[in-house]
């Protein structure tokens, strides 16, 4: 099947996820496409997969505009798409969720499908248990099992968002051997990642996005160069870097490791000093993530030790942390930073040290109303934090931080704001860095971090490197080290 999009925009807000991307994908291939996180790979696949409409733009089917309304419809149109997260059922058994979007009879259906299951598992060496419940399964068989479904729905283009995070890596090479087997069968696969070598293994041709725009295209075999480059923005020119004189360590790791059942951060060695910034780079994935919640108390430390400010706090429970004078100012605003349903009024008060349970309330208006005046937020003490705009809710965050923090740990800081949005929260952050604070901050945006660090350390499958001078370090080579090449 020949793909062709023309013009595909799409906007949440203040925020152009597709700005106009157009793309051609040849039937019967395997067709990368390539960015960075934000970059915009997973609306614009869900657009294709009828998931989400675009505000703008065509999608054309082997030479006929098509409107795919819903995933249904996309599916009848021959397009199908392995989510990053699996929309399976986890309740029902391997069988039952085979048989998700099937039409007919219940119990004529129930043999035909069983069969079908079996011959498609046999095919591709997949071992599913039709009875086992899908809960039960590995995320690698929760994908199998959805992608046979898939094409037993008859479908002739694969859509696999991301398909690598979480499987095992003999799933990942039956994954990659299945994918390169329907390809040689006629089938259209699109391969979303951020991962170079991963689409340099398995792809005859990719499409970079960059920043909700197509930055190129590029035909196998790749060079690795061409693709850092297209993934990545290159440096405007900078201004010269103000810097304040440094305290005593803040943080300091000593042989610290992080083990969750994902991932092993180890030989974590590293001090940060009072009026420091460290960018903390790397592909999504790669430790950065768990380094900063180790340093804010949310994840023990599985060796090593932790010092805040001179304290040790290695095994020391959150609310030491907090006493301690460290914040934590996750990615997901709304999810683990504010309550929706409360009013910015209503976050000030729980975030006042109350006595008990005593709130009160005109006290923490006025404050609402001072924070919101200083801060910039458009809204009011009653306005609900989800009605406010992604930058507004970040002003209103940082609006919430104690004055005084000995340390500041930020997942991405500016993700998905405009640049005026941007450009505020950091003359914020810096202000803060002149009074003292430590600022630890992750980031995708390669700008961001050459331009507000002192120092870099980039994280690549939970190793971290040797801190790099922001100062003498251009995108580019930044943008080499993360993508594993030594620049
Ligand atoms: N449902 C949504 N609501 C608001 N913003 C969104 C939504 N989905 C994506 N975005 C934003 O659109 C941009 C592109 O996101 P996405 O398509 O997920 O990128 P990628 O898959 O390349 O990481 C990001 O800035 C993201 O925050
Ligand atoms: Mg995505």
């Amino acid at each position: 099947m020949n793909i062709e999009l023309d013009c595909i925009t799409k906007r949440f807000g203040a925020v152009v996820a597709n700005d106009g991307i157009s793309m051609t994908i040849a039937g019967g291939t395997i067709h990368g496409l390539l960015g960075e996180n934000g970059a915009g790979k997973t609306t614009l696949m869900k657009i294709l997969s009828g998931y989400q409409s675009c505000d703008a733009g065509t999608i054309t089917l082997d030479g006929q505009a098509v409107r795919l309304g819903s995933p249904a419809e996309a599916i009848r149109a021959g397009i199908g798409m392995l989510h990053q997260d699996p929309l399976d059922v986890p309740q029902l058994s391997v069988l039952d969720n085979f048989m998700l979007g099937r039409e007919g009879g219940w119990h004529l259906r129930r043999r035909a499908a069983r069969r079908d299951l079996d011959a498609l598992c046999r095919r591709f060496g997949f071992v599913l248990d039709p009875e086992a419940t899908v809960g039960s399964l590995t995320v690698g068989e929760r994908q199998q099992l959805e992608l046979v479904r898939l094409l037993s729905l008859g479908i002739r283009t694969i859509i696999l968002d991301e398909p690598t995070t979480g499987i095992s890596a003999p799933q990942k090479a039956l994954l990659f051997e299945t994918l390169q087997r329907l390809a040689g069968e006629g089938l259209t696969v699109i391969f979303v990642s951020h991962k170079l070598d991963e689409v340099r293994q398995l792809c005859s041709r990719a499409t970079v996005l960059r920043r909700g725009r197509v930055a190129g295209e590029v035909c196998a075999p790749f060079s690795d160069e061409e693709l850092v480059t297209l993934m990545f923005d290159q440096c405007l020119e900078r201004s010269p870097r103000r810097r304040v004189p440094l305290g005593a360590p803040a943080l300091t790791l000593q042989d610290a490791s992080i083990r969750t059942y994902r991932l092993t951060v180890r030989d974590l060695s590293l001090s940060v000093c009072a009026g420091e910034v460290l960018g903390l780079a790397g592909l999504e994935g790669s430790g950065q993530s768990l380094f900063l919640q180790a340093c804010a108390g949310i994840l023990p430390l599985a060796s090593g030790t932790l010092t805040i400010a001179g304290h040790d706090m290695t095994h020391q429970p959150y609310r030491r942390f907090l006493e301690a004078g460290v914040a934590f100012v996750p990615a997901a605003r709304l999810e683990e930073g504010l309550i929706p349903g409360l009013t910015i009024c209503e976050h000030v008060a729980l975030a006042a040290d109350g006595d008990g349970f005593v709130i009160r309330w005109p006290a923490a208006e006025a404050q609402a109303a001072e924070a919101i005046r200083a801060f910039n937020v458009v809204g009011t003490p009653h306005t609900a934090v989800e009605e406010l705009s992604g930058g507004n809710q970040q002003r209103a965050l940082l609006a919430l931080l104690p004055e005084d923090l000995n340390l500041l740990l930020m997942e991405h800081p500016t993700r998905g704001l405009d640049i005026e949005s941007a450009d505020w929260i950091w003359s914020q952050l810096l202000q803060r860095r002149d009074r003292g604070t430590a600022i630890v901050f992750t980031s995708t945006d390669l700008d961001e971090l050459v331009e507000n660090s002192d120092r870099i350390v980039v994280f690549s499958g939970g190793v971290m490197s040797t801190p790099v001078d922001a100062g003498c370090i251009t995108c580019e080579e930044l943008g080499h080290l993360i993508g594993g090449r030594v620049a």
